[in-house]
């Protein structure tokens, strides 16, 4: 349909409900977590004290008997030793950086749930520097290497090497021109006649981040529907602008975001009845864990994560989505910051089989180098109206279209042809698929309380045990080799260009740390002990420490 047709059916169509009966459904579409209402999340998280256990209570928190608690003191102090070692230099470097790094301060914050943090921290300190890579590794500056779990939060996606190789071959295409902006590299035309072919949508604009990608796809949203407010999905994460971040995290209201449940009969009927609904933006990694939000070990008080893919349910949700995205004349924004060239050649469009008026991209399609994109239908992605001279949609940016990451970006899209890359994507579900399987064979076998769950190379650790240091795994990992990102076991991220032998490693490695961490008695945990009653405790304490008592 037209869009200005789409937008005179929507407005007659939306006349049929009342405003009350809108107002209901609006909230009756709201996701039951606390996730789902922004702001009583945000001012219940100005209400919880710090908690701090000391050396005594953080092995016992749980109740759990002496023998128990002496074997969890000797695998901690057996950890801190190793770490002292292994790490000095790193520690001490990491140690001299925080002061004046606030990015430093909050990712060494945030790594276990703040009860923990402040002893962990002390003794447990993680280095944050590292100097090579190659193939899978990352070596740190004390000469340690590791797998690389981390994925550089989902741009290694064809392995270090190789964005190596394209930021040289970037370097050496873009060199003579040097930093000159506002006019452009010839290369650009090719950037944008690739982009336009693998998305079937008709313009491109470049920006410096997926976070600026979404502003400007939300903008320009609001520009051509005349409609105020847009929707996001409970859990889901766009970048860190106000708008798409309403509930934690922002210091003020998000007041024209409405966040809906996922998967959720009410939502869809709240945007076949509301008229003042600009924008629908999905984060396709969702289908990992609907309704639920990125899963970050500091958030890991119990063993109640959950996650797990229903390619087939999430593919139909996203076509009745666009179904009525389409007949409301809703923009639907695809962001494809982390999954786009990860799931699929063509993205998450391409592995669910919908077509959006918008996709965002950043991450990998930087070729290495920083980058946000946004592809669209031309008559969305115009900035200005040509009877209306004045009223224009400005988005401009110093460093958009930089001739170095303009040619990284040209690197990485020319790759995407070669018949090696093109390989990956040959059976790349399965494979990752079969490769979860395996490591949870290995860890029923191992007799241990984790499992893994996975959309394609995208991890998550699962516990099965209500336990309360589920998050020290992450230090047991490290202990063996694998590095991950501050967010822990929440996230694994495996770049393509990890083999069999190299993913044999990483089973025999996480299978041996899992099986320390269970002898050190960490998964101990009440025989009557549940999720439920563990946050239920958590909270008892949290509101005695509040009330002064
Ligand atoms: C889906 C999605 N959108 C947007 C962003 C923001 O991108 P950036 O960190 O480049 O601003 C991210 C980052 O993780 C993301 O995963």
């Amino acid at each position: 349909m037209h869009w200005s047709l789409a937008f005179i059916a929507a407005g007659s169509a939306g006349l049929g409900a009342t405003a009350g009966r809108r107002r209901l459904l609006l909230s009756q579409a709201k996701h039951r977590s606390l996730a789902g209402h922004s702001k009583w999340s945000r001012r219940i998280a100005g209400l919880i004290p710090s908690v701090d256990y000391d050396a005594r209570h953080f092995f016992r928190c749980d109740g759990a008997p002496d023998e128990v608690v002496a074997r969890r003191e000797q695998g901690f102090e057996r950890l801190a030793a190793v770490f002292a070692e292994r790490f000095p230099k790193g520690h001490a470097l990491t140690a001299e950086a925080r002061d004046g790094l606030s990015d430093l301060q909050f990712t060494g914050s945030y790594r276990v749930p703040f009860q923990f943090a402040q002893h962990v921290r002390a003794h447990l300190g993680v280095s944050a520097f590292v100097e090579r890579s190659a193939g899978v590794i990352v070596t740190d500056v004390d000469g340690n290497d590791f797998y690389d779990l981390t994925g550089s939060y989902g741009v290694n996606l064809l392995g270090y090497d190789a964005y190596k190789e394209m930021i040289r071959e970037a370097v050496a295409e873009a060199g003579d021109l040097g930093p000159v902006l506002g006019a452009l590299h010839p290369l650009v035309v090719d950037n944008v006649a690739r982009l336009r072919a693998l998305t079937g949508l008709d313009e491109v604009s470049f920006h410096m981040s997926g976070t600026e990608a979404v502003m400007q796809a939300v903008r320009l949203a609001r520009y051509h529907t005349r409609r105020s407010h847009v929707v996001r999905f409970c859990g889901a994460y766009h970048g860190w602008w106000g708008d798409v971040q309403p509930g934690i995290g922002n210091p003020v209201p998000a007041d024209r975001t409405y966040t809906l449940a996922e998967m959720s009969e009410k939502a869809l009927q709240t945007l076949a009845t509301r008229n003042d609904i600009a924008c629908v933006l999905i984060n396709p990694l969702q289908a990992l864990h609907p309704n639920s939000a990125a899963p970050s070990d500091n958030a890991l008080v119990d063993g109640g994560r959950n996650a797990g893919v229903d390619r087939a349910a999430y593919a139909e949700w996203l076509q009745r989505l666009t179904e009525v995205c389409h007949e409301r004349g809703i923009v639907l924004i695809l962001d494809d910051v982390f999954t786009g060239f990860r799931i699929a050649r063509g993205g998450a469009a391409e592995y669910f089989g919908i077509r959006p008026d918008m996709v965002t991209y950043g991450k990998t399609l930087g070729g290495g180098l920083p980058v946000g994109v946004l592809v669209g239908k031309a008559a969305l992605m115009k900035r200005f109206r040509p009877d209306r001279p004045v009223d224009i949609c400005f988005a401009r940016g110093t460093f958009n279209a930089h001739p170095y990451v303009m040619a990284a970006m040209n690197a990485f899209l020319r790759k995407l042809d070669e018949p090696r890359t093109a390989a990956l994507y040959d059976g790349l579900d399965e494979r990752w698929n079969t490769r979860a399987e395996r490591m949870n064979l290995n860890l029923a076998a191992a007799g241990v309380p984790v499992r893994v769950a996975n959309l394609s190379s995208i991890w998550t650790v699962l516990y099965d045990v209500p336990s309360r240091f589920n998050w020290m795994l992450q230090y047991y990992l490290r202990e063996e080799g694998l590095m991950l990102s501050w967010v822990g076991t929440g996230r694994l991220i495996f770049s393509l260009n990890y083999g069999d032998a190299d993913f044999d490693v990483v089973v025999e490695r996480f299978t041996r740390a899992c099986e320390r961490m269970a002898a050190n008695g960490w998964w101990w945990h009440a025989p009557d002990a549940t999720n439920k009653s563990v946050r239920r405790g958590i909270l008892r304490e949290l509101i005695t420490k509040r009330l002064g008592r």
